[in-house]
């Protein structure tokens, strides 16, 4: 599914839509820049998924947001080595929540079959987004293309 969204209010809208469609145990990878828009999409989803303001964990692996299915957003743009991800007890994770993870680029080889990725490009100032994995769930989340 290819979307596109003309700046960051839309981009959290469309994270709020597939975020409606997560359950607990799916993995979703974000790929794409520094600045394609990866957390602003995370944010929509995690306010939605558990009412709360998620920040970078720029510092940290990773952030939990606890919810009535718990939230646990990754940002991987410090490792080098998927190995480095055991350390922080990634496996521990799958199954639990729903894993949210940045520059999952970096630990493609490591993410089960499942896992849904949302691909981030900046194209003329907006963003093209294009999801893979949703398995049709859903038709079309983008708000400007009601189905
Ligand atoms: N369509 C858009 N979607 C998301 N962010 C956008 C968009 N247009 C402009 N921006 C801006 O781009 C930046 C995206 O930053 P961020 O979400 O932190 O990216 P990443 O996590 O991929 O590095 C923000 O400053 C945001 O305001
Ligand atoms: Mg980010």
């Amino acid at each position: 599914m290819l979307l596109h969204t003309k700046n960051s209010r839309e981009t959290v809208e469309l994270g709020k839509r597939i975020a409606g469609i997560l359950r607990r145990g799916d993995i979703v990878g974000f790929t794409g820049d520094l600045g394609s828009g990866k957390t602003t999409m995370i944010k929509g989803m995690v306010s939605r998924l558990t009412g709360m303001k998620a920040k970078s964990p720029t510092f940290v692996l990773v952030n939990e947001y606890p919810g009535k299915v718990p939230v646990f957003h990754f940002d991987l743009y410090r490792i080098k080595y998927t190995e480095e991800l055991s350390s922080i007890g990634w496996e521990e994770y799958i199954g639990r929540g729903i894993i949210l993870v940045e520059w999952a680029e970096r630990i493609e080889k490591i993410l089960p079959p499942g896992t849904i990725f949302v691909r981030m490009e900046i194209e003329n100032g907006k963003r093209k987004i294009k999801i893979t994995g949703l398995k049709g769930r859903i038709e079309n989340p983008h708000p400007q293309k009601k189905s």
